[in-house]
């Protein structure tokens, strides 16, 4: 199940490099992305107009494209400029251009309607290169559907035990704690206080600490967890904390279906750069990529026996209250997308 109408990570903006031309998979669509000379990245179909031969396998030229096939040029519109030995270009000659943004350290792809592509959906992540915060980077191939991977991020009951010696080591009430969960236009807020928590690989000290992120479509986790003293969650009655925290870490995160059964997962961990020295921020980064290892092995492991009987009905319990709404928001944004065409086409009737 893909929304077409939302904003997709194609890969981070250093992957794109100035004169290269680089293939990605998007909701199984194939996608040939550049840059032109102002540096703005390019996503056509990655299909020439003319036999189909792939675009990624093209040459960048200046601000165009040229097919390494039989020489088509392709401007940053799509539109077919040059024909070698053929002065006149036929109309149709054009290949797909998708909208592209650039936005924290990720480059975004708008797989839907190009007139509703609205650069103010873009998620607000941070840039990696921003000098507020230190942030190490990462990414990882899934064999599995990307909704697999949403759930899991949208459920961190699962920090208890698929995490048990990483990510949720000493710490029963990820699982044995309910989250707040809100319905947003695109998404849904998942929110926490964690109660007497100790980090070792940043600090050995206890604390609680607020947990809360946005998830959005397709796959875009956006999570702060604020740090404090001990007793302040009970202070505050569990409120949302207004006070600025002692530790401020964050994590970027965002999934990315490139086919029906693959996924590419970007990841980015860090804190404040007040917060965390570069020794700290490599040992958390371990701790990280450790407990993502970790969620590829159950994930993949899982998308196996879901597809040895699709007919199976899993069973929902309490914990599932963030991925079930969420694909919600999915399931109603793809309803309104299918079901827009065929009003048009009953108007035209
Ligand atoms: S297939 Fe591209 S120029 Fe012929
Ligand atoms: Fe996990």
């Amino acid at each position: 199940m893909w929304v077409r109408n939302a904003w997709y990570v194609a890969g981070w903006s250093h992957e794109l490099a100035a004169g290269k031309v680089i293939a990605r998979s998007i909701i199984n669509e194939p996608l040939a992305l550049y840059r032109t000379q102002d540096g703005t990245a390019v996503a056509f179909e990655d299909r020439c107009c003319h036999r189909f031969a792939p675009l990624s396998k093209g040459r960048v030229e200046q601000d165009d494209l040229r097919c390494m096939y039989h020489g088509l040029k392709f401007a940053p519109d799509g539109r077919c400029i040059e024909i070698p030995g053929q002065a006149l270009i036929p109309q149709s000659a054009a290949v797909r251009r998708y909208p592209t943004a650039e936005s924290g350290s990720w480059v975004w792809v708008w797989m839907g309607d190009a007139a509703q592509a609205d650069p103010t959906l873009v998620p607000p992540s941070i840039a990696l290169s921003d000098p507020g915060h230190r942030l190490k980077a990462g990414q990882m191939d899934y064999e599995a559907d990307y909704q697999l991977i949403d759930d899991n991020l949208l459920d961190l009951s699962h920090l208890s035990y698929a995490h048990e010696k990483t990510l949720g080591l000493g710490s029963p009430e990820w699982a044995n704690e309910r989250p707040r969960i809100t319905r947003l236009d695109r998404g849904v807020r998942v929110e926490r206080w964690l109660r007497n928590q100790v980090r070792g690989y940043v600090r050995n000290e206890t604390y609680d600490m607020w947990n809360a992120y946005d998830f959005l479509v397709p796959g875009i986790f956006l999570m702060r967890t604020a740090w404090y003293a001990p007793g302040t969650a009970d202070r505050l009655q569990l409120k949302p904390p207004t006070e600025p925290p002692v530790f401020l870490r964050c994590d970027e995160q965002a999934v990315t279906p490139t086919t029906a059964r693959t996924s590419r997962y970007f990841f980015a961990t860090g804190a404040r750069s007040g917060d965390i020295d570069p020794q700290q921020l490599e040992r958390m980064y371990g701790v990280v990529a450790a407990a993502f290892a970790e969620d590829k092995d159950i994930i993949e492991a899982q998308q196996i026996v879901i597809d040895r009987d699709p007919t199976r009905r899993m069973l929902p319990t309490s914990f599932d209250a963030g991925p079930t709404q969420f694909r919600r928001v999915l399931e109603e944004m793809v309803a309104r997308e299918t079901q827009a065409p065929q009003r048009a086409m009953a108007v035209a009737e």
